[in-house]
């Protein structure tokens, strides 16, 4: 079967795909710098899948040790491109941190794959590159605007280069590169072994951790950030998606780029949302609803730099990587909620 990297393998979305690459039988190389992740993650995964995986401590920073590691893990046929970090207002503070980070390593990636021979390349990329869309819902054809954050940048800049790299000199041994760029939208929610899940340090930027904190009591109250916002309910609305329907839509771009019929595009990119579009007060009411609970919550000011409306069409995943949505709105409240709770009684 075959060999697939994953980079940021033990962060939030690699870890679920993770699991699902293992549960669809490849075999998994990982690495990760445990900047924003716990190493025990990894034990978790080999726990759900009952398979066993290698795990790297690396910095994609360090060209160096990246190469060394690649040197003792030979034949990988696809590297999966999580490790980034995300947090918006974090990089609106340090940009420098985050193009050294995001897009040092990218680039310290994508010369290592040139070197050992890896032509599959699956990138992390979000919603983000559309800035604050005009017409909703936007399709993979939608105009990138102008980026909202130095993180959005990132994201955006790390499909440029990707798409300037395929179209480079072939290499020698004339096999073409190839690259699907996954746009993802808001991912939630959290494996239903409530095993893994988002692990978050200090206080949530993201709006499900902070309704999970809240209602476990680690935060006195939840604030909803603008009620003025040109929506039905005033409150900003987004497309949110659970992380697994994530994970498995990965699966499906990997059995694209080594399938038998793969050689549809050097360059692709999908949208992965559900299509539906909810707001911040809607999402409160579903996790209350779900988890019958009262959440203690209201409202602030508008969060600098958020976008007011945005989610997906999502038919090109759907029509071309065969990708399936399976988690339901309630799936992704129940499963976020009962990773909190098991948290607290087993923390990572
Ligand atoms: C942002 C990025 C996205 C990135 C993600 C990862 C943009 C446009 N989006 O998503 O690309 O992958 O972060 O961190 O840059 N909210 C509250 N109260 C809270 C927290 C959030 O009302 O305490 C609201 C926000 O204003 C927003 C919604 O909830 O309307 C979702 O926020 P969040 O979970 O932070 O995600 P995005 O900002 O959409």
């Amino acid at each position: 079967m075959a060999r697939i990297l994953l980079t940021g393998s033990t962060g939030y979305i690699g870890s679920h795909t993770a699991v699902a690459l293992l549960e669809a039988g490849y075999e998994l190389v990982g690495l990760d710098n445990y900047s924003r992740s716990l190493a025990g993650v990894s034990q978790r995964i080999q726990e759900i899948t009952g398979k066993t995986y290698t795990q790297h401590r690396v910095d994609l920073v360090d060209a160096a040790a990246l190469n060394k590691v690649l040197e003792q893990e030979p034949a990988i046929d696809a590297v999966i491109h999580f490790a980034a970090f995300k947090a918006v207002g974090e990089s609106s503070a340090y940009p420098l941190q985050y193009f050294r980070n995001n897009l040092g390593g990218q680039i310290n990636l994508m010369q290592a794959c040139d070197q050992f021979g890896i032509r599959n390349l699956v990138f992390s990329s979000s919603c983000t590159v559309y800035g604050n869309p005009q017409v909703i819902p936007v399709t993979e054809e939608s105009p990138l605007l102008e980026p909202e954050s130095p993180y959005g940048r990132t994201k955006a800049v790390g499909e440029a280069m990707l798409r300037d790299w395929v179209k480079s000199t072939v290499p020698q041994d004339g096999q073409e590169r190839q690259v699907i760029a996954l746009r993802y939208f808001n991912p939630v929610g959290a494996h239903p072994s409530a095993r893994i899940g988002e692990c978050t340090v200090g206080v949530p930027d993201n709006l499900i951790p902070y309704i999970t904190q809240t209602a476990m009591g680690k935060r006195a109250q939840l604030t909803v950030f603008g009620n003025d916002y040109p929506t039905r309910d005033g409150t900003c609305l987004r497309d949110y998606i659970h992380v697994c329907d994530i994970a498995a839509a990965h699966v499906d771009a990997v059995n694209r780029l080594l399938g038998q019929n793969s050689s549809s595009s050097p360059w692709s990119v999908y949208n992965l949302g559900t299509g539906i579009g909810q707001t911040v007060l809607e999402m409160i009411q579903a996790f209350e609803s779900v988890n019958q609970m009262n959440l203690p919550w209201s409202y602030g000011p508008r969060r600098p730099g958020d976008v007011v409306a945005v989610y997906a069409n999502n038919r090109k995943a759907v029509d071309e990587l065969g990708w399936q949505i399976r988690y339901s709105l309630q799936d992704m409240m129940r499963t976020a909620w009962d990773w909190e709770q098991m948290q607290a009684k087993d923390p990572l």
